[in-house]
């Protein structure tokens, strides 16, 4: 029997886990790292410190699993995406990682989409220039930091300078690549033209292969300081959206992911490349070879409830404390005792501005509809609800581009609560579904190292062998039909609202400045 490495390069820390080839979880272990906000929305890292999380992370699952290190078949990497890391010609960091969450870039973004014109970026790769995306933050330090800029020899994604760091070698795959505004998405390469518009050289950009393809393995060095074998292969890997989804079996037309972790993500397979015209979803390489993926993104999911709890859920809390029950179960109890629709109270989740279906940061979280007769129990299943809406915002713009959304598979912290999950097949129309994979994201990333290695033939023959489903969910006609009713009015509000999102905006900018 072959075992299998996955390492997830996340935003809290660094997750890894090994498995066995028929799926068996055989140990795991997260070592964590701050982050930092040099000022108001900035959001940065030092590799540094994802480095040294990975060789701790790596040693304790070795050390826990009691597996001799010659019987692991491969190693494959996913993590938090878009991120900047800057080396220069000698492989040295030369600034903190810029991150997916960090906002600074909105005039970099506008200026990209002018230089090249919004109708050419959009056909070129497929997405608009966002501000979590990696293209700007390069642009914004040639700006800011000419120093810096001056001295750059290679940008890498953050789980690809892990691998630089793993094997030496300067490499990325598709799906990751996807999300850099850099890389033609449609053909599966850096886009020439996009770079040469930009100015920037496509020898900073690392070589770029399929998720599952080698791209290089574990040196001597580095066999010494964790333990694995020298010579390990380590595979291309995914982003973590697209290594999730593959950890959830996400690899056939009609089959959909919701993501239920601090930001929510609906997430589906494609066969090609599919775009909507405006730009609102995400189309980015699936880590399956020669597909592709949508995906939309709600900030705040489980963010929104965790606003909640820390705020509203004081007693909750309190109680959690004396009787150990986690405080979320007794506030998604709390919501289960609601009726459905709460009355006419509606929640708008945008308390960290909107990605989908409005690339808003200006966006801000907003309850509509109370009266004397709401209680608490309402306002916390308004939040659950508007989350779902909020969701279903992404799945009605798959719809419209024809994709077939058969069943949803839900994953994420969120997704362990019944009564959420029941809202969801509510609010969406379709069966909710969950899986035996608990941490989908490092899984899928060792799945795919399985697929390198040669353990399993292909992608989708991985998932067959390790992926069952353990839960099922139908929507229940009368709820629908509530929430289908409610759902235009949700939709209608953000647009109602939004000269009063900017008018806050704009005081809250002048106070920055005073
Ligand atoms: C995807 C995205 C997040 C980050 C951090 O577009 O921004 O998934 O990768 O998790």
């Amino acid at each position: 029997m072959a075992y299998l490495l996955g390492m997830d390069v996340g935003t809290t820390g660094v997750k890894t886990l090994l498995i066995e080839e028929d799926g068996r979880l055989v140990a795991s272990a997260v070592e964590e790292y701050p982050m930092y906000t040099p000022r108001p929305l900035w959001a940065e890292q030092d590799p540094n410190d994802w480095w040294q999380a990975a060789i701790r992370s790596v040693q304790r699952v070795l050390r826990q699993s009691g597996v001799e290190a010659r019987a692991i078949a491969g190693l494959g990497l996913t993590g938090q995406m878009h991120g900047m890391v800057m080396l220069d010609a000698k492989g040295q960091v030369l600034r903190p990682c810029i991150m997916w969450n960090d906002q600074r870039t909105a005039a970099q973004c506008e200026w990209i989409m002018n230089t090249i014109g919004r109708e050419r970026f959009l056909e070129l790769t497929l997405n608009p220039a966002l501000p979590g995306f990696t293209a700007p933050k390069i642009i914004w330090t040639r700006e800011n930091e000419p120093e810096i800029y001056a001295q750059a020899a290679k940008v890498l994604l953050p789980k690809d300078y892990i691998r630089y760091k793993l094997t030496g070698a300067y490499a990325t795959e598709v799906s990751d690549a996807s999300g850099t505004a850099l890389f033609d998405v449609a053909n599966r390469r850096w886009s020439q033209e996009v770079l040469d518009e930009l100015g920037i050289p496509l020898d900073w950009m690392p070589t770029c292969y399929e998720s599952p393809q080698v791209t290089g393995h574990i040196t001597a060095e580095v066999a010494n300081l964790t333990g694995l074998p020298a010579g390990l292969p380590v595979v291309g890997g995914a982003g973590d959206q697209a290594a999730s989804a593959i950890g959830t079996g996400i690899v056939e037309p009609g089959l959909v992911s919701v993501t239920m972790g601090t930001s929510g993500v609906v997430f589906a397979y494609t066969e090609e490349p599919s775009r909507d015209p405006q730009g609102r979803l995400h189309t980015f390489c699936h880590a399956v070879p020669g597909k592709w993926h949508v995906m939309g993104v709600t900030l705040a999911a489980g963010g929104s409830f965790r606003w909640f709890r820390d705020t509203l859920g004081l007693c909750e809390r309190e109680i959690a404390r004396l009787s150990g029950v986690d405080a979320y179960d007794i506030l998604t109890a709390e919501a289960g005792q609601a009726p459905v629709g709460c009355e006419g109270l509606l929640f708008l989740p945008y308390l960290s501005g909107e990605r989908t279906p409005y690339a808003d940061p200006n966006a801000r979280g907003t309850f509509v509809g109370l009266t004397l007769r709401h209680t608490k129990r309402h306002l916390v299943r308004a939040v659950l609800e508007g989350v779902a809406y909020s969701l279903r915002d992404g799945l009605e713009l798959f719809r419209d581009l024809a994709i077939p959304i058969n069943q949803v598979r839900a994953v994420g912290g969120g997704a362990r609560s019944q009564v959420w999950r029941q809202i969801l097949a509510d609010v969406f129309g379709t069966e909710i579904v969950t899986t035996n994979v608990a941490d989908s994201t490092a899984y899928g990333a060792a799945l795919l190292s399985g697929v390198g290695s040669g353990v399993y033939p292909s992608v989708s023959e991985a998932c067959a062998a390790t992926i069952r489903l353990i839960d099922r969910i139908e929507p229940q006609p009368a709820h629908e039909a509530i929430y289908n009713e409610l759902y235009p009015i949700y939709r209608s509000l953000y647009h109602s609202l939004k000269p009063a999102f900017e008018a806050i905006a704009a005081i809250e900018q002048e106070e920055d400045l005073s």
